[in-house]
């Protein structure tokens, strides 16, 4: 079973370098979102400040490298270089499910980064939560000397995935014991969280979530690509765009809880799509397939890159909306388009 978990993640690593794990029909929506041009920014662009909090620690950018990979020694590759890049730009960083871990510990190495980025998260699903408990996820922190742990959900994945999890019954309990004991949050790997969703993880004292919306890397279409029954096939693609754009799950969630800390990750694709979603109420933007594909194309330089390119970009973003800091970009008050609107007059009622 875990050479078939090995294996797997190696596959995954081979198939998100193929264009159509993005299905066209599927839309963040990030081109409804126009930032408001202002012609007199009356600032200097030393004077855009990027920094921000997330879980308690200082981010120079508001931005994050979401959880990818691990298990094997070309994730263990990308999981160093990528960590030490999040280090040198003082973004955050997560590492890949580490389910794996539970039990092959001998595969630590492939986990563990020596750099230290200034937010460093573990990663577990939460069905492997339901089912290990607390202490494995307390013990995967420790493992790698991290901040905290992001618990991801992926149903649509599962159940696309041959073998995959088809019971989802307990994950908001087992979230909700593990929330006093470490630093959590709680991420979608695609397909969204809507506002009742983002209540209920509040209500279980969860206090970030990663909405991580559709319209980027679609795990149906993955599992689709890789399925070798007719069912599955056809499962995957069927829910390939399955999902709510990342652009409206932002806005619902923030209108939802005011307080909760948001990352917005599923096709932030460039630093002025990080700078739309922090304008929508985001906290922090996050990425996952433009730093693996840009590592995997070109190494630490390409992927170096394009996470500076993206910084730059945001803040030329926040330049050109007069905005020096995201308070301040949020102001603007950006125009949003339809069908955008509907979206978020939808997931309000
Ligand atoms: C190669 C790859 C592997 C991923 N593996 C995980 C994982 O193990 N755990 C997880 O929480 N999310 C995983 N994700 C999901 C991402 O963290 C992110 O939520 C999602 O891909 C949306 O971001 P993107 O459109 O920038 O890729 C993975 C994404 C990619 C591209």
């Amino acid at each position: 079973m875990h050479d078939d978990l090995e294996q797997r993640k190696s596959q995954h690593l081979d198939l998100v370098q193929r264009g159509e794990v993005e299905p066209d029909a599927a839309d963040p929506l990030f081109g409804c979102v126009r930032l408001i041009h202002r012609a007199l920014p009356e600032l200097s662009l030393d004077d855009v400040d990027l920094s921000t909090e997330l879980c308690g620690r200082a981010l120079k950018a508001p931005l994050m490298v979401t959880g990818m990979t691990g298990g094997t020694e070309r994730a263990g590759q990308i999981n160093r270089d990528l960590a030490a890049l999040a280090q040198e730009t003082g973004v955050a960083f997560g590492v890949g499910s580490m389910r794996i871990l539970l039990d092959q510990p001998e595969l630590l190495p492939t986990f563990a980064v020596q750099s230290r980025p200034p937010l460093l998260f573990a990663n577990l699903g939460a069905q492997q939560l339901v089912q290990r408990g607390t202490d494995a996820a307390l013990n995967l922190i420790d493992l790698i000397k991290a901040d905290g742990i992001a618990i991801h959900l992926n149903a649509a994945q599962e159940l696309v995935q041959e073998g995959g999890d088809r019971d989802f019954r307990g994950q908001v309990d087992a979230i909700s014991r593990l929330v006093p004991r470490a630093n959590v949050i709680v991420k979608e790997t695609g397909c969204g969280i809507s506002p009742p969703v983002v209540a209920e993880l509040w209500d279980a004292g969860v206090r970030a979530v990663d909405v991580s919306g559709q319209g980027g890397t679609s795990w149906p279409r993955v599992e689709q690509l890789r399925a070798k029954t007719p069912e599955s096939r056809g499962l995957g693609a069927l829910l390939s765009d399955w999902g709510i754009p990342t652009a409206a799950c932002v806005v619902a969630a923030r209108m939802t809880s005011p307080q909760m800390q948001i990352v917005a990750s599923g096709v932030i694709r460039s630093g002025l799509d990080a700078a739309k979603a922090i304008a929508l109420g985001a906290d922090v933007a996050g990425f996952a397939l433009p730093m693996v594909r840009a590592h995997q194309q070109g190494g630490v330089a390409t992927a170096r890159e394009t996470l500076k390119g993206c910084i730059a970009a945001l803040k030329a973003a926040f330049l050109l909306c007069g905005a020096r800091n995201a308070v301040a970009l949020r102001a603007s008050r950006p125009v949003l388009l339809e069908p955008l609107r509907s979206w978020i007059e939808g997931l309000a009622e």
